[in-house]
């Protein structure tokens, strides 16, 4: 497979072009430009299959670009597009170095953040710290490497499954341990999600040089901003519930002058599921992460809508600790996970479920499985609303693919893959997302008569001036 290594690619362009309107200055010399972004989340496999095959791919983003741009967003955040054997939807990566093969090649990559950057759009891409695919040649090493050697410590093994016996299981529909057995290395090794996806050790300094290098690589590219996937995983400490360690700290202060010595004008996202006094704690001050989602929020604006009352929201704005000057919070209201109640209370949980997801098929680990239109009985007020408090509050909105123009969901898909399904541009055949055969798409489009992509699709709603996305 080839990689960076390999092929040597030139950095995308940084500087304006013709084409670039929205200010002058090269996007590498804007320091603050993710406090006021707009962000658009999505998956290259579901935008756009510009090569039939069922499956979206960087040629269809780059096909799709004057789309986003005229949707007036200002960075795209891509899901993984690494080579990976897709059992959590790229986020077990084999490979953090390369492309995968079906989304296209580095090239195909580069030219994608060029097209991007001319009109005035930053890539965010993934950076999955915390753990890779089991068929990383990393794991595949360890398992076969001496106990206690630098090799097999990329990862963290035990030979007892007590330990850390703190700490909580994240998918409890699908996992009863954070430790497996693996048969070869003959002992346990440990994953705080899928157990194909082994956690990596950060105590090892081998595994940060490693990781030191993937940053390089991306960054070195013209990537815009990093998201820092599972981020208060990454260390292990007998007797704490293994989150948000001091040494996590440390080390992401080490990260961030790691980028600032070598680059300009990136952005440090972390994706910590806390409290906002622990998730506040990802900015250090102003030298860890220049963003972080707000977790607890994000329930809370559902909660406040559907109970007609302010409340949940000022009461939770008012527990956010403040933040340094360069950094912000960013805010959404659903992305391709489950609408996560892990930050909220269990009567707040409880009343969460009953309102939005009455059907338990509705509902997946600690969380509901759907999207934005769907959990908001398709109410058009509710999602002004909705969008409204997204667009006003303190901090940078996230829109996830897809809600812009309403689409629904289907949680029969599996896992979460009910909020994944094809991007639907037009009432052409498979939506307008590939000319493939329909068997052959990565996953079914939505047929759900009140969502079906005849009538939900980008082009119905451009032709329609009352449509979501013509929205003053
Ligand atoms: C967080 C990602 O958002 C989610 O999709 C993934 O399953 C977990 N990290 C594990 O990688």
């Amino acid at each position: 497979m080839a990689s960076y290594q390999d092929i040597f690619i030139e950095p995308a362009e940084h500087s304006p072009s013709v084409s670039r309107k929205k200010n002058s200055l090269p996007l590498s010399q804007e320091t603050d430009w993710y406090k006021d972004a707009i962000v658009y989340e999505a998956h290259i496999k579901t935008f756009f299959d510009s090569d039939k095959n069922g499956t979206g791919d960087i040629q269809g983003m780059i096909a799709k670009l004057d789309y986003l741009e005229a949707l007036g967003i200002t960075a795209l955040w891509l899901l993984p597009f690494y080579p990976s054997p897709q059992r959590d939807d790229g986020y077990d990566i084999a490979d953090y170095l390369s492309i995968n093969p079906d989304y296209g090649t580095l090239k195909d990559f580069k030219e994608l953040l060029n097209e991007a950057h001319k009109r005035g759009i930053r890539v965010i891409t993934e950076l999955v710290l915390n753990h890779t695919s089991d068929q990383h040649a990393w794991f595949q090493r360890a398992r076969t490497a001496e106990k206690g050697s630098a090799w097999r410590d990329f990862y963290v093994w035990s030979d007892t499954p007590e330990l850390y016996g703190d700490t909580r299981i994240i998918f409890k529909d699908f996992e009863t341990s954070n430790w497996t057995w693996d048969s070869v290395a003959h002992a346990y090794y440990w994953h705080r999600f899928y157990s194909h996806q082994p956690d990596l050790n950060f105590n090892n300094p081998d595994v940060q040089k490693a990781m030191f290098n993937v940053i390089d690589m991306w960054l070195h590219l013209g990537v815009d901003g990093l998201r820092l996937d599972a981020v208060p995983y990454l260390f292990e400490e007998h007797g704490t519930n293994c989150e948000n360690l001091p040494e996590t700290h440390e080390f992401l202060k080490k990260l961030r002058s790691h980028v600032d010595k070598r680059f300009s004008g990136r952005m440090l996202l972390a994706e910590a599921n806390q409290w906002t006094e622990d998730a506040v704690e990802y900015f250090g001050n102003d030298d860890e992460c220049h963003t972080a989602f707000h977790f607890p929020l994000m329930p809370r604006l559902f909660m406040a809508v559907e109970m007609e009352d302010r409340f949940p929201i000022i009461d939770i704005l008012e527990q956010t600790p403040a933040i340094p000057p360069s950094c912000q919070w960013m805010i959404f209201l659903r992305n391709h996970d489950e609408l996560t109640l892990e930050m909220v209370t269990d009567e707040e949980r409880e009343f969460m479920y009953r309102q939005f997801a009455q059907n338990h098929k509705a509902r997946i680990n600690v969380g509901i499985r759907r999207r934005l239109a769907p959990l908001l009985e398709n109410n058009r007020a509710k999602i002004e609303l909705m969008n409204m408090l997204l667009f006003s509050l303190p901090g940078t909105p996230v829109i996830y693919y897809g809600d812009e123009i309403g689409m629904g969901d289907n949680f029969y898909l599996g896992d979460r893959n009910g909020v994944r399904t094809p991007m639907q541009w037009s009432a052409d055949k498979n939506a307008g997302f590939s000319r493939g055969n329909p068997q052959q798409l990565y996953l079914p489009i939505i047929i759900d008569p009140e969502y079906h992509y005849e009538a939900v699709n980008v082009e119905n709603q451009e032709n329609n001036p009352s449509s979501l996305p013509s929205m003053p």
